[in-house]
């Protein structure tokens, strides 16, 4: 049986002492993490040697936000998968729908950084989904299908397996509105099948493709029940030690 893994995508919040007092309240929430459950925190890059000191001995995972598809280099502003490395990180968000929208971000860009991020022995996090226009238009099937091949393109079996997916439909990011487990069920089998088609039902099966969108305590189980829904890239509901640990215990 599939993993669950519960993802906290804290965005652009958090100072040092916004970061310590979040993870504090996460080892007290949280003193282990229940089984077949894998946790991961992705603050920003500026908490992310201090998240990681404040984690040891817990079973917290780490993550990042983004990277750039070098490893050095003249790219001013830009951080490389081995400094995510050096400081901590397993996993890195790839191609969320903020970075797509404000900062222009494509499928073939998304998906050098998804190559980049195999080859240095990151676990990508790729994330699809349409907004409320395309789902009105009747074109989510066409936008998660073009995403999630743009992100894969090239991208062998034996690293496809590893990859995180997260259904993240636009409208329902950070606005309250939750796809129902049945309308976030019918695209993550959809992305199943389309995995499928790329590298066969084995390594289909092995992925783990989470939903992302105003997950909260309340609506995390019923979701998480869903039999092709994996776990939850979780955004708002992940800024407070309270809510995050409720999500994560909703996996069990
Ligand atoms: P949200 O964000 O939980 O605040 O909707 C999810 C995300 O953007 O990853």
């Amino acid at each position: 049986m599939r993993e669950k893994i519960i993802a906290g995508n804290w965005k652009m919040n958090k100072d040092a002492a916004g970061t310590a007092e979040l993870i504090e309240g996460l080892k007290a929430k949280c003193p282990s993490i229940p089984g077949n459950v894998k946790a991961v925190l992705c603050p920003p890059f500026t908490s992310l040697a201090l998240a990681k000191s404040l984690l040891a001995g817990t079973q917290f995972e780490l993550g990042a936000q983004n990277m750039y598809s070098e490893n050095e280099g003249a790219f001013t502003g830009e951080i490389s998968p081995l400094m995510l490395k050096s400081a901590g990180c397993t996993y890195v968000i790839l191609g969320h729908s903020e970075r797509r929208q404000y900062f222009a971000e494509t499928d073939s860009f998304i998906n050098s950084k998804v190559k980049k991020a195999f080859a240095e022995g990151l676990i990508p996090i790729l994330c699809v989904g349409e907004t409320l226009a395309e789902r009105e238009k009747n074109v989510t099937d066409q936008v998660v299908t073009t995403q999630v091949k743009g992100g894969l393109a090239g991208i062998p079996a034996s690293d496809a397996e590893r990859i995180i997916i997260a259904y993240e439909p636009v409208w329902a990011i950070g606005t309250g509105k939750v796809a129902t487990p049945a309308q976030a069920q019918e695209v993550h089998k959809r992305i199943r099948t389309i995995t499928a088609e790329l590298y066969g039902q084995a390594v289909a099966e092995k992925i783990i493709i989470q939903y992302g969108g105003s997950v909260k305590p309340d609506n995390a189980k019923e979701l998480l029940h869903q039999p092709d829904i994996d776990g939850a890239l979780v955004g708002g509901a992940c800024l407070k030690a309270d809510s995050f640990s409720a999500i994560i215990q909703a996996a069990h």
